[in-house]
């Protein structure tokens, strides 16, 4: 409502913008984003300082939210288009635009992605407009004995990691491209066995692609290293040594502890990740009777360049 101030002004207090209370990590990205309820419609003014801590702490998390799907969807919205998953057996039925992580099975059916993650990765690097961003909602969290959470994040700081690279490297990867295949990421060994066959259509949605091996944050400008080791094959215009060489140094470089911060997940956590800035990679730590369950709405994105 309108009250009067002691000076006779209007202030309009429903309207007034919140001053966002963030509290970096202290790693080299992450930020909790204090006291925001993501279920309630958010003024533009906030919704804007969200937007910019994001791309400024490349990883940003609330804790404590009470999200009906619904309202994760609506507040991912706000940041533009939803993707829609190519797995749609892996999304929470009636949501095409909720993709399910869980170990958890259901009428002898999982209900979603069991091994999401196992390799670092950028969440749809493998499509000619890879993901802008992540929102990911954490429903069931595993515990250890003593309580402590299981299952954690690691996110890595792709800027950090461009930003540390030697010069001769940078002059290296300099204008060169690498192909992603999300084939190649799809059937790699991984420890749950193999996974079942993809159907024809599902393949033809995702032809390899090529991105360049560091790209341009379209946001910030900051030059992000794009290569990652879930998807990427090898770089192009250089023979198949050489390629493997300077793959395997770029993945080693990215997940040195200096570019790396681990999220520890509680119930009730909304934490965002970039897709352009960050690379991420998940912990199987845990197993039944321990149950995990999370829900991503997926960003689309804009061409890497
Ligand atoms: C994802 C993913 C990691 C995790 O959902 O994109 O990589 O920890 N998840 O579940
Ligand atoms: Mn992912």
């Amino acid at each position: 409502g309108v009250a009067r101030t002691p000076g006779g002004g209007l202030t309009f207090p429903a309207m007034r913008p919140m001053k966002l209370s963030i509290r970096p990590t202290g790693a080299a990205l992450g930020a909790a984003i204090l006291a925001v309820d993501l279920a309630r419609p958010l003024d533009d003014e906030t919704f804007r300082a969200i937007e910019a801590a994001w791309h400024e702490h490349e990883v940003i998390f609330f804790r404590g939210q009470d999200l009906a799907p619904e309202q994760h969807i609506a507040f991912s919205r706000r940041f533009g288009a939803l993707e829609h998953h190519v797995r749609q057996d892996c999304c929470k039925p009636g949501y095409p635009e909720i993709f399910v992580v869980s170990n958890v099975i259901e009428n002898g059916r999982p209900i979603g992605s069991q091994d999401a993650g196992l390799f670092w990765h950028s969440d749809l690097c493998y499509k000619s407009e890879p993901s802008r961003g992540s929102l990911f909602y954490a429903r069931e969290v595993p515990h250890a004995d003593d309580g402590s959470p299981l299952g954690d994040t690691v996110f890595a700081s792709m800027t950090a990691a461009y930003r540390a690279l030697p010069e001769y490297v940078r002059r290296a990867i300099d204008g060169r491209k690498a192909v992603n295949s999300y084939l190649h990421g799809y059937y790699r060994d991984r420890k749950s066995g193999p996974r079942k066959e993809l159907t024809e259509e599902q393949k033809r949605k995702t032809p390899d692609v090529e991105h360049p091996v560091a790209r341009t944050h379209p946001a910030t400008r900051k030059k992000c290293l794009f290569t990652c080791e879930g998807y990427t094959t090898r770089i192009a215009g250089l023979d198949e040594t050489e390629s493997a060489a300077l793959l395997a140094g770029l993945f080693e470089h990215l997940k040195k502890p200096e570019f790396l911060y681990r999220h520890k997940w509680q119930v009730g956590d909304l934490l965002m990740w970039d897709n352009c800035s960050t690379q991420h990679l998940a912990i199987p730590d845990y197993a039944l009777p321990q149950r995990r369950r999370m829900e991503r709405t997926t960003l689309a994105g804009t061409a890497p360049y």
